[in-house]
């Protein structure tokens, strides 16, 4: 898993994907989803949280838009990996070719970014720390279909957002319950024999304090192995949290 993603957030497109024939609309995730996230973004461009940051490379590429980013995780082996990349900017690793035979590899941090505005924790996104404070954006990536209280993390966010603030929320959402119990699924599901879809799940949730203004779709591409990859696209909305 570390190494896997470690390619999906810091390999070169040709790293990732040696074959120009595959599904290349999935390369260069990292940078790709946060330029989408911050398109519109009025300003200010003060604090982001990425919530299930994994090894960091959103958080890093956050970092060139915003002054401050926080990135949290539950896994502490890709907390640790995200930190040595803010320390040293470069973090060697083993990627899979083939069962356990495996070739070197290097993951850097894109040229540019001042890593020192991103600092990285281990923590729960069901159950946040005291004491964050307020961003202007919060990004739950690929994180909704693998918590086990999907909504208890969503109801957080008002505290978390200043008024004005931005969450982005993107998943192929992938309900499984080896992550959530079937009773917590957002959506994939039918309750009352009528079909619940996540999108109405999120507007119950967040629609009291944020209004929902943008929707599009994040294609990701992640390498199994030399002959192998996963090819997903994520359901993305953009939500302000409202002044009242
Ligand atoms: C599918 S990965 C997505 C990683 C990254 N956001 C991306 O889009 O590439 C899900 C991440 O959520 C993390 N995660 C799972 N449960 C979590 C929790 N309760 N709190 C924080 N992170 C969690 C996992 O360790 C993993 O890094």
């Amino acid at each position: 898993m570390l190494s896997q993603y470690l390619l999906f957030h810091f390999g070169r497109p040709a790293e990732v994907l040696p074959f120009p024939d595959g599904p290349t609309s999935g390369l260069d995730y990292p940078a790709r989803y946060t330029r989408e996230c911050v398109a519109d973004h009025p300003g200010p461009w003060g604090r982001a949280l990425d919530l299930g940051c994994a090894v960091g490379g959103t958080s890093f590429e956050l970092a060139r838009h915003f002054d401050e980013v926080v990135g949290i995780d539950l896994s502490r082996r890709f907390i640790t990996a995200a930190r040595a990349l803010r320390r040293r900017g470069v973090l060697p690793y083993r990627r899979v070719e083939a069962g356990v035979l495996t070739s070197d590899a290097v993951a850097r941090v894109p040229a540019g970014i001042e890593r020192s505005r991103v600092r990285f924790a281990v923590g729960d996104a069901t159950a946040l720390p005291r004491g964050l404070g307020t961003f202007d954006l919060v990004l739950l990536a690929n994180l909704l279909d693998r918590l086990a209280d999907p909504a208890r993390c969503l109801r957080q966010l008002r505290h978390l957002v200043r008024p004005g603030g931005r969450v982005a929320i993107s998943s192929p959402f992938t309900w499984l319950t080896e992550y959530t119990a079937r009773s917590k699924w957002l959506g994939g599901v039918r309750r009352g024999g009528r079909a619940v879809h996540v999108h109405e799940s999120l507007g119950r949730i967040l629609g009291p304090h944020f209004r929902r203004v943008d929707r599009f779709d994040v294609p990701f591409t992640i390498r199994d192995h030399a002959r192998k990859f996963q090819w997903a696209v994520a359901d993305a909305t953009v939500w302000v949290r409202r002044r009242s």
